[in-house]
């Protein structure tokens, strides 16, 4: 599949599969995904808990190395295919080209150190610089993401920092290196919604003037109409559906992704969105579903012409509104079961948002308290 809506290409997947093999047989967390992130573009992944989203990030930053995770395919950034770096090389480009930030910072700081040691420390390993230009260089990246007082918050400990200073700390040590790809998972999970919004504001800012390719990964449809350019949806591993937001967001054809955005909880707090979450539980990768693995839970699959849905894996295929949209599904006519059955079912503020969206939001609002 190619998918090309940018000019120049920095990441390129293809056919990246990240299989465990356990005791009870292989675990297929990542199956077969490709997709593109131009520089300084937004992807968001989507998807509920368990389909696939960490792990296939994780492979992008090599975190697989050393476990028994059988990975192929290709992660092709810019070049260089990154899966056959040596650990060395992987090691040299993790934190330099490819940083990552995660949902929780506690876990990924070290609690006996100092926020700005550990900021400079990232910093040391990859220039040639004293332990005194370090630290500067640490002081303006804080007071960059908004953290008052940089000059002594500097020396404070991970614990004394609220949740979302402790975030934009952690955004300050990925950022520094100035890596052309960030990668951001469930960055905004454990936060309030407003200092969510004040994150998310953030990173877009940070991402204009470092030119960063962004991949959010998210459970959150709400977080990838404010973030994304490009958004893939998945399910069990694989691409469900895949394709500019806005698109998306507007004419969605892929029965899973309406059950997300029926879910999706309104960004700004507002009630007025329905609040539907999709039936059942996620699919085991162990044993998933055959033919769609959706089916068990697709209220749509009645649609279809005889047992296709539990018989055959639908291929990726271009989605009925054209362009570079492509979705997995049988469904005949899906834009007017959406038009029909699904389009006053779901956020109505949301799809309005993405309709009327040509340009994302430039302001930030930083410095919630702690
Ligand atoms: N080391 C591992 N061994 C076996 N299964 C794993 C391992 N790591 C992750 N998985 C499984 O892979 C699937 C996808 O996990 P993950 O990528 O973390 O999901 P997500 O981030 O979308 O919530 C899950 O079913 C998880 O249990
Ligand atoms: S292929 Fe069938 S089961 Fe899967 S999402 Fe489409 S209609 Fe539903
Ligand atoms: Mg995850």
């Amino acid at each position: 599949m190619t998918h090309m809506s940018e000019p120049e290409t920095l990441l390129s997947v293809r056919d990246l599969k990240v299989h465990f093999p356990t005791d009870d047989g292989i675990v297929k967390a990542t199956d077969g995904l490709s997709f593109e992130l131009s520089r300084g573009s937004t992807l968001g992944i989507v998807g509920e808990s368990g389909s696939g989203k960490s792990v296939s990030s994780s492979a992008i930053l090599g975190l697989h190395r050393g476990t028994n995770a059988l990975v192929s395919g290709e992660i092709l950034l810019e070049d260089t295919d990154l899966l056959q770096l040596t650990d060395e090389e992987m090691r040299w480009r993790r934190g330099r080209d490819v940083a990552m930030i995660f949902q929780d910072p506690l876990s990924s700081m070290h609690p006996y150190y100092t926020v700005g040691d550990q900021i400079a420390e990232a910093y040391l390993v990859h220039n040639d610089v004293s332990k005194k230009a370090a630290r500067a260089r640490t002081i303006e990246m804080l007071d960059r993401v908004g953290i008052p007082q940089p000059d002594s918050r500097v020396d404070a400990y991970p614990h004394q920092f609220s949740g979302g200073m402790r975030q934009r700390a952690m955004i300050a040590m990925s950022l520094i290196n100035d890596p052309s790809l960030l990668i951001a998972d469930e960055p905004t999970t454990a936060l309030d919604v407003t200092v969510q919004a004040q994150i998310l504001d953030l990173l877009q800012d940070l991402q204009r003037e470092f030119n960063s390719a962004i991949m959010i990964i998210t459970h959150d449809l709400g977080v990838v109409a404010e973030m994304a350019d490009d958004v893939l949806v998945m399910y069990a591993g694989r691409a469900v559906e895949y394709g500019p937001c806005k698109e998306i967001l507007t004419h969605p054809e892929m029965p899973y992704t309406w059950g997300l955005l029926s879910s999706v909880p309104d960004l700004e707090g507002d009630t007025d969105a329905r609040l539907v979450p999709i039936p059942g539980n996620p699919p085991s990768l162990l044993n998933p579903p055959s033919g769609c693995a959706f089916h068990p839970r697709c209220p749509h699959r009645a649609k279809v012409p005889g047992d296709l849905c539990t018989t055959q894996l639908p291929e990726l295929t271009p989605a009925s509104s054209g362009g570079e949209h492509v979705k997995r599904c049988h469904l005949p006519d899906p834009a007017a079961v959406f038009q029909a059955e699904v389009l006053p079912e779901i956020a109505p503020d949301l799809v309005a948002d993405a309709a009327a969206a040509t340009s994302k939001t430039a302001e930030t609002t930083p410095g919630e308290s702690r």
